[in-house]
């Protein structure tokens, strides 16, 4: 692009070098699938979801600290996930009937459930506490309903958190703060054994490693407190918010110190600040790793010693970290169309199958063009965005001004790269008649590379 005569470069955010989704880009099988089903679809790498959960695993024992991870599936609807975590032991964090039915039917065992969200509904709970889940609780209301419960129904304990409200984020709507903890606690002692009171959580906005230490070692001082009034109080769920390092560190600075609304199709602006942070110096795993080795505020050692020496165990419900790398989007291009000295793609699905205008954002990571002989190269700036295949003009998948090294054609794939994580399929609806997009899964089995439908049609 050229401004007053000058070439302009075009921002671009590439991720980290992925040999794996490469090589399924470079299989030739994405073609495939595109003629198969005819329109978008998403393909799952349910051996680095594996990958990843054992990284958090070994996290907790490098640091000799007890612990369960319980993957948060608000992040993704797949079924392989699940059937991973029911495979390993995993546990899985829920936050409505459906998932937690989803989960249970997949064959996670209740005890490894962890129950959060909000005014949880009456069914939620009562399934809850029949399987023997554990509930996070949210407010004062919500526990006298789940003590109410466990009084009339056959089973019981009800297994239970009381949500601490973060003193850092007060406007937060989720969790309790001291005056309504202590009441809790009292309750629950109230309650005698129709509960089983097993600690407190938290879940924090945002990625920072301190506040998370600081809290914990909040939590961790409330076990001792209740412990006294004889509550069991020996765990705590610091709930997720482990980042994601999508691209390298000087690419994404570059990306924000360069991009301008003349980069967007429509001159469309984003604040910088609603943008994911596409490049985290602690990511995953090694966010946790962080987290145990900080130093609470007020305490003398690290997180990790001080859960050690207080008998405690830490429950984390990580989502988008345990999919890291774990799938990706693609669609077809149907049709190509320039405008003032850029090509404007519709692709034969829509932005509601890449989930960050929820944000008021975009997903950024640069799309791969593959076409029918393979990923286009060539030494070209073709800036494009890209929209979807309805009457919408806000339905852009990618408003800004990709430049593609060679134009793009009808028939060609693009490949959004890393998008298991929220991107996929939070949004998703049949607008416009379209079918949701179908997710498969490749996997090697009997020691061959295959693919098989998520969902198979029976399930
Ligand atoms: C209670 C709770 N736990 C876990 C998560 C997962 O967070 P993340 O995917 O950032 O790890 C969320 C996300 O909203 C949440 O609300």
């Amino acid at each position: 692009m050229a401004v007053n005569g000058i070439p302009q470069a075009l921002p671009t955010l590439p991720v980290h070098p992925d040999p794996e989704t490469d090589a399924v880009i470079d299989s030739g099988l994405l073609h495939e699938l595109a003629h198969a089903f005819g329109g978008p679809f998403h393909f799952l790498l349910p051996h680095r979801f594996d990958a990843n959960l054992a990284a958090f695993r070994t996290a907790l024992d490098e640091a000799g600290v007890d612990g369960r991870v319980c993957y948060a599936k608000k992040a993704n609807k797949a079924a392989a996930w699940i059937e991973r975590c029911a495979a390993t032991g995993a546990g899985v964090d829920v936050a409505s009937l459906g998932e937690l039915r989803e989960v249970l039917g997949h064959g996670v065992r209740g005890e490894n459930i962890v129950v959060t969200g909000p005014a949880k509904n009456e069914e939620l709970l009562r399934i809850a506490v029949l399987q023997g889940a554990l509930t996070a609780v949210d407010s004062l209301d919500e526990l006298d309903r789940l003590i109410a419960l466990a009084r009339t129904g056959a089973v019981r304990p009800a297994r239970l958190l009381l949500r601490r409200l973060p003193p850092a984020q007060p406007h937060s709507r989720f969790g309790m703060d001291e005056a309504e903890l202590d009441e809790a606690l009292t309750r629950c002692v109230r309650a005698g054994d129709a509960v089983r009171m097993e600690g407190f959580s938290f879940h924090l906005s945002g990625y920072a490693v301190q506040p998370r230490a600081d809290l914990a070692g909040h939590l961790v001082d409330l076990c001792l407190k209740a412990r006294v009034l004889g509550l069991q109080a020996d765990r705590i769920s610091i709930g997720g918010g482990f980042a994601v390092d999508y691209a390298a560190a000087d690419d994404w600075h570059a990306f924000l110190a360069t991009q301008q609304p003349r980069h967007y199709h429509a001159r469309k602006t984003f604040s910088a600040a609603d943008f994911y942070p596409y490049h985290s110096p602690v990511a995953g795993a090694d966010a946790l790793r962080a987290v145990l080795a900080a130093v609470p505020d007020g305490d003398q050692g690290s997180l990790g010693s001080r859960l050690r020496e207080t008998g405690t165990l830490l429950l984390m419900e990580p989502g988008r970290a345990l999919l890291d790398r774990a799938g990706a989007s693609v669609f077809r291009i149907q049709g190509v169309k320039d405008r003032d000295g850029y090509a404007i793609l519709t692709v034969d699905g829509t932005s509601l199958s890449l989930s960050e205008q929820w944000f008021n954002s975009e997903y950024l990571p640069d799309p791969v063009l593959v076409t029918p002989a393979g990923r286009a190269g060539g030494t070209g700036v073709h800036p494009t965005c890209v929209g979807g295949a309805t009457c919408l003009e806000s339905d852009m998948l990618t408003w800004r001004k990709i430049p593609f090294p060679a134009r793009p054609s009808a028939g060609d794939l693009l490949v959004y790269p890393n998008t298991a994580g929220y991107q996929m399929d939070s949004n998703e609806s049949p607008f416009h008649d379209l079918p949701l997009p179908p997710k498969v899964v490749l996997e090697t089995t009997e020691g061959r590379p295959r693919w098989r439908l998520d969902r198979r049609p029976a399930c």
